[in-house]
């Protein structure tokens, strides 16, 4: 086990590429509201206004402006399965770019510590399970997503290279899929939750039947991003190895597309029919994960119940709509 606990007792400043996003918005939200910032600690959150990081000059000037101490990357191009078949080569080209740029100019700047973010779906597509982060590099990702998958397994070696040449502290961790106020609940581009949400709201209005793409059978782990964003905050202080570390629910809270549906439904109180529309891909049938390494360091964080954390969404998507991503 790579260990790399710091000892860093200057001033904190932690800067978070992407800190409008999904992720962004909920670290903001832990960090402001919730009194996640320590005494004296800085906090700079990042849009891509601020600096594009595919560009290389770009992303060296926004980290000589604020010099972090501590870096969450959590920037990136992301999408569901739909814009990820479309466009592998952009998810591959520009995530690769975007990595390699913050990752350098951290160790240029001197940063002692940087949290990434990967995701369960850069795991080898034939595999056991439950998944556990030993298994990344294992073979190949489902073919759906094979540009983002590849580009995301490479923070990982650039870590470990990093640790090993340079003694840096940089980490990642694997959420499952996150879901929260401020996602992106377009439909076409969208992951499943968010976009469900988005098609149960038009169902509603509309007096259609909700059709649901796909078979409904595949099996996801769904993390809420204010717990995620709790769990980052940990990372970046606590946890003490190179190594990723996968940030889950546990296995039996795993649901179908059909029963997030169904909670979606609930949630809204859609009365109208429900269709399968299994033309429509799948993508990987599941990717169940183990929480255990969590637990180990963690056995009492308690999830917000997923259907108390759906509609908190919900009711932040139906108040938000003109203003959502969509
Ligand atoms: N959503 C999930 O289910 C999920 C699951 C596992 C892992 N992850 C990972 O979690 C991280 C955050 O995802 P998210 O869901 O919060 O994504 P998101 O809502 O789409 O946010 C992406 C963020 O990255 C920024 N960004 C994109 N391209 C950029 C560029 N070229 N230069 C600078 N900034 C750029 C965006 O800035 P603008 O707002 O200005 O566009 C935004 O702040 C990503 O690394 C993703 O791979 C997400």
């Amino acid at each position: 086990m790579m260990n790399c606990q710091s000892d860093h007792n200057a001033p904190v400043r932690v800067l978070v590429t992407g800190g409008s996003g999904l992720v962004g918005r909920a670290i903001q939200h832990v960090v402001r509201e919730e009194g996640g910032a320590k005494e004296g600690e800085e906090w700079i959150f990042l849009s891509s206004k601020d600096a594009n990081l595919m560009n290389v000059d770009q992303t060296r000037a926004i980290f000589e402006k604020h010099r972090p101490t501590h870096v969450i990357h959590l920037a990136a191009m992301v999408g569901g399965l739909f814009k990820n078949m479309k466009y592998n080569l952009d998810f591959w080209r520009n995530n690769i770019y975007i990595n390699d740029n913050v990752l350098q100019a951290a160790h240029d700047v001197g940063v002692v510590k940087v949290v990434s973010c990967l995701s369960t779906c850069i795991f080898p597509d034939k595999t056991t399970y439950p998944i556990d982060e030993t298994m990344i590099h294992n073979g190949p990702p489902h073919e759906s997503n094979f540009g983002y998958a590849y580009a995301k397994r490479m923070i990982d070696v650039h870590n470990r290279a990093c640790f090993q040449q340079h003694g840096h502290c940089y980490t990642a961790v694997i959420p499952t899929n996150v879901f929260g106020p401020h996602d992106n609940f377009s439909i076409e581009d969208g992951h499943v939750l968010p976009g469900l949400i988005h098609k149960v709201y038009i169902a509603q209005k509309e007096g259609k039947p909700l059709v649901v793409w796909g078979s409904g059978t595949p099996r996801r782990q769904f993390i809420y991003s204010l717990d995620l964003a709790r769990l980052f905050l940990w990372v970046l202080r606590e946890y003490p190895e190179v190594d990723p570390i996968i940030l889950s629910v546990g296995e039996e809270d795993e649901v179908s597309i059909k029963e997030a549906a169904d909670a979606v439904v609930e949630a809204l109180g859609f009365k109208g029919e429900v269709v399968h529309d299994t033309s429509k891909a799948d993508g990987q049938f599941k990717k169940t994960a183990s929480n255990a390494k969590l637990r180990r360091y963690l056995p009492d964080f308690t999830f917000t119940p997923f259907k108390q954390a759906l509609k908190e969404t919900c009711d932040w998507f139906v108040a938000n709509y003109d203003s959502a991503r969509k």
